[in-house]
């Protein structure tokens, strides 16, 4: 199976890294990638919203298979005009890419399928977005209806501050707060069938004890030992499974990853939020999990035929840990030379910012790479990536120290 993969991040290099293990693989290519993909893929220097671009080299290629990683190209119809030519596509469609293109449209879903979520309103005008505000109190959740690139929520007890995020949105939805742990749980679905994977859990602001700034993601780890056994049961049948079943009853089957962002809140399990695709970085920790074959298994997804397939995991523990540039996420410093770079056992160094300079390679965003360790539990996991993720070397570079500390003490305990 020859497979064309697009996007250049953390998650599409733990996504290759997954695709070419699988013996069905004959040939990987990834658009654009980034240098840690390019040990496992050939690269084609194609922007991932070019549509036509991507159209062409999948037809160059001959893929049977094309796997299309984040948000954008999704949004931007990408899987429409791949499936329109016959190219067997892993990722929604435009229409179904709404779940996460717009939180008004996810919530609409959510209601007619009857999946639990918090109170909202979604709002255009200054008067409406105080009422929201009034009526639910402080904390208050504003979300910018549209992709906003991980800047678009604000959570804070400022009523000032949330008018003002409102106002900045041409159209908000505001929600109740959600108290309790989040977890990511993703499915797998082939637009009539989805198979939950294992949950992880994600460190979503920039320094160590939940404290800064939001990001993208410093970190993560699988699997949850303090979590309630029957979360994935439960996550499938009141999340995932009625999802699809409603947007295949609207016409716009959603077929690809569905990322569901659930808090565990007293009252049972809510959504705070849809992704329409891998997450990043839980993606880093759940492939290196993941024995089932990766490439067969979206070939599956892709062409309607997950009916009999369930997911196998190994018993192994994974933590990755994201090294990010001075200055993340608000103004990261990019050109800086790393070195250093340890090959050590069982650890994974995920490429995301990073690009091919004369002398060696450099950094080129904000999250550089994010470095996994797997072990019997999460202390070994964690003591793998903390032992390669310190010999990294970038100036002014920074890590969080405690990914999936707290989860590796309770699982101590037990
Ligand atoms: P989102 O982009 O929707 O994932 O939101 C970013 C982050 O904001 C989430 O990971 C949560 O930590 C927080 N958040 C979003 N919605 C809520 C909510 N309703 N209650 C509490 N926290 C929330
Ligand atoms: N881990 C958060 C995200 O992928 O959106």
């Amino acid at each position: 199976m020859k497979i064309l993969l697009v996007g250049s991040g953390g998650r599409e290099h733990a996504l290759a890294l997954g695709l070419k293990a699988d013996p069905k693989c004959s040939e990987l290519h990834c658009a654009p990638g980034n240098p840690g993909i390019a040990s496992l893929a050939k690269l084609h220097n194609i922007a991932v919203t070019d549509n036509d671009g991507l159209l062409n080299l999948a037809k160059e290629i001959g893929a049977d298979l094309v796997v299309i990683g984040p948000e954008a190209p999704l949004v931007n119809g990408l899987a429409d005009v791949l499936r329109a030519a016959g190219i067997a596509t892993f990722g929604p469609s435009k229409a179904a890419a709404q779940l996460e293109g717009s939180k008004d449209f996810a919530k609409g879903v959510m209601r007619d399928a009857g999946v639990p979520t918090s109170h909202s309103f979604t709002c255009t005008t200054k008067e409406e977005i105080e009422k929201a505000l009034d009526s639910f109190g402080a904390p208050y959740v504003v979300k910018d209806d549209g992709l906003a690139a991980g800047k678009g929520v604000v959570v804070t007890n400022d009523r000032a501050a949330a008018l003002a995020h409102g106002l900045s949105c041409s159209r908000v939805v505001i929600e109740e707060f959600l108290d309790g742990p989040e977890i990511s749980l993703f499915g797998i679905s082939d637009g009539r069938n989805i198979l939950p994977m294992q949950p992880a859990q994600d460190f979503k602001r920039a320094f160590d004890g939940d404290e800064g700034p939001n990001t993208g993601g410093m970190g993560a780890y699988s699997p949850l030992p303090w979590a309630p056994d029957d979360i994935v049961d439960e996550t499938y049948e009141k999340v995932l499974a009625p999802m699809i079943a409603e947007m295949a009853a609207r016409g716009t089957p959603f077929i690809g990853l569905l990322y569901a962002g659930l808090a565990l809140t007293n009252s049972g399990i809510k959504v705070i939020e849809f992704n329409a695709r891998f997450g990043d970085p839980e993606t880093e920790v759940l492939i290196p999990r993941l024995v089932t074959p990766l490439a067969q298994l979206l070939y599956k997804a892709a062409t309607d035929s997950l009916d009999d397939v369930a997911l196998q995991w190994s018993d192994e523990s994974a933590v990755t840990v994201v090294l990010a540039s001075e200055g993340y996420p608000d103004s990261p410093k990019t050109n800086g030379a790393i070195s250093k770079i340890p090959t050590i056992d069982k650890t994974q160094i995920f490429h995301a910012g990073t690009k091919a300079g004369e002398n060696g390679l450099l950094s080129s965003g904000g999250r550089v790479m994010a470095v996994t360790g797997t072990g019997k539990d999460l202390t070994e996991a964690r003591d793998c990536a903390y032992r390669a993720i310190s010999q990294i070397e970038l100036e002014g570079s920074f890590y969080r120290s405690d990914i999936a500390l707290n989860a590796s003490v309770a699982e101590k305990g037990n």
